[in-house]
């Protein structure tokens, strides 16, 4: 009780993409061990970190409005410690002390190995730290004794940056080149999770499937299968995922994958940002509409019922509505389970800012709400399709209604159902009763994995 009193709290705020999130538990894991406790809100932390994006104008400004709102905390309690990491971090650097000074700390995310090493002068707030080296070393996401939250998935860096530079994209430019973490790092950080209680991991990368190890002189070279087929072997793990895939680097091999190894989830996230060839090749994008659909094709090939979702983009410079058309084109050819869509936003110092032919905001926005509604209708009917059939559900944690229980098939779909909450960390059998857009209600059938506390919880034994 003591320990509480004296504890003091940290807030974080993510605003950024699964990797951000995942450098954000990092942070929380470091302060944990260095004896801060979370807390609910930034009004009643010690410590105040942003952890931002900078992909579309959208984030940017929220992380200004936050950084607005952390500063007015801090200027009626000057001992609390203001910290800025991530993507808008690296882009504004030491200038953000203009508009923002008081903050404390300016972190790229190329820098956070250092982060525990930073937790330790926090109690000397007067000294300002800004670490935005863009160094090529990998990041170092170890996690030291005991998980942050007893969580059943779990999430490894296995590599940092873009080497790729879309016309129209900043991540490289605040995330620097690609590079891929040791196999050996990757190993031993999947193991400390699933020794952990972990049962699925997912891994993390910006184009994941460019993952090249070489090794000293080369000797020891994994590419990306590889890795694959080694992490699948480990004991405990039950689902194996990769997120973000590039249509341009999935190789025949990567593809075969899907069919040969047991615990590798049949889902794909695999961006294709536009179904116009023209508008492909002024992204820079290194495919066609063509080589997009023969990649779903040879996926399918492999495993029929694969899920494919994607990334896509509207209104980028000097699309035309027959541009516009080839891109629902694709998507009604594809019939993707879902889609992140998104308005093209101009960022500065990207090749796409100085084309010409901007689109207007209006007829962006329209061509959005055209799209979602095509892919609206696509999601609610491939989930319509899965009523009355049968799922196997990794269980991820319940809700505070009742006994109500959640987790996702291996295609990725969120089913929520009603049992005992002892079976969260566990496969089970359920049978599809509804489907929403963003979720599927299931009845629970059995364990995959029966142990007898659950059968006689259920009354089978
Ligand atoms: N590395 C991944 C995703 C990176 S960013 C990939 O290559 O697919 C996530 C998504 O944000 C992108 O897939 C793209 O659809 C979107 N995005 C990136 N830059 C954008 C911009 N300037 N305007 C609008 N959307 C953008
Ligand atoms: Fe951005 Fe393209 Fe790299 Fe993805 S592959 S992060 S869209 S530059
Ligand atoms: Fe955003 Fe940086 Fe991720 S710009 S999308 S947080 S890599």
């Amino acid at each position: 009780m003591k320990g509480c009193l004296l504890s003091r709290g940290f807030y974080i705020e993510t605003m950024g993409c699964q990797m951000n999130a995942h450098d954000s538990d990092f942070m929380a894991q470091s302060l944990i061990d260095s004896g801060f406790v979370p807390v609910s809100s930034p009004e009643q932390a010690d410590v105040i970190l942003v952890n931002t994006c900078v992909v579309r104008a959208k984030p940017e400004q929220k992380a200004y409005s936050f950084l607005g709102r952390a500063s007015g905390i801090k200027a009626e309690n000057p001992l609390k410690f203001l910290g800025i990491i991530g993507c808008l971090a690296q882009m504004k650097g030491a200038d953000l002390l203009k508009r923002f000074p008081q903050l404390d700390l300016i972190m790229g995310p190329r820098e956070l190995s250092r982060f525990p090493e930073i937790v330790k002068t926090i109690d000397r707030p007067s000294v300002k730290i800004v670490a935005t080296h863009l160094d090529p070393a990998p990041p170092c996401h170890i996690p030291g004794h005991g998980c942050l939250r007893k969580k059943v998935t779990g999430y490894v860096s296995i590599m940092e940056g873009c080497n790729n530079f879309c016309s129209y994209c900043i991540v490289p430019y605040v995330r620097g080149r690609e590079t891929s973490r040791s196999p050996k790092e990757i190993m031993a950080e999947a193991v400390h999770l699933l020794s952990h209680g972990v049962k699925e991991i997912t891994l993390l990368g910006q184009n994941v499937n460019s993952y090249l190890w070489k090794g000293r002189g080369g000797r020891q070279r994994r590419n990306f299968p590889d890795l694959l087929s080694e992490l699948s072997t480990l004991d405990g793990l039950l689902r194996l995922r990769f997120v973000t895939s590039h249509p341009k680097d999935l190789s025949d091999e990567l593809i075969s994958c899907f069919g040969g190894i047991h615990n590798l989830c049949p889902h794909i996230h695999l961006p294709f940002q536009a179904g116009s060839n023209r508008i492909l090749k002024l992204m820079r994008r290194g495919y066609t509409r063509e080589d997009y659909m023969t990649l779903i094709q040879k996926l399918r090939a492999v495993k029929p019922d694969i899920a494919i979702t994607s990334d896509v983009m509207v209104g980028f410079p000097g699309e035309s509505d027959q541009d516009f058309e080839d891109t629902l084109g694709l998507i009604r050819y594809v019939r993707f389970d879902s889609l992140f869509s998104f308005t093209y936003s101009d960022r500065r110092g990207t090749a796409a800012e100085q084309m010409g032919d901007k689109i207007d905001d209006l007829t962006k926005a329209a061509r959005l709400n055209t799209l979602q509604n095509v892919q609206k209708g696509i999601t609610l009917e491939k989930n319509k399709e899965l009523e009355g059939k049968p799922a196997v559900i990794l269980v991820e944690g319940g809700s505070k209604k009742g006994h109500q229980l959640s987790g996702r098939t291996d295609t990725y779909k969120i089913v929520n159902f009603i049992a005992n909450d002892r079976l969260i960390g566990s496969l089970v059998n359920v049978k599809i009763k509804r489907s929403f857009l963003n979720s599927l209600w299931g009845e629970w059938i059995s364990s995959v994995l029966p142990n007898s506390q659950d059968l006689r919880d259920f009354g089978v034994m």
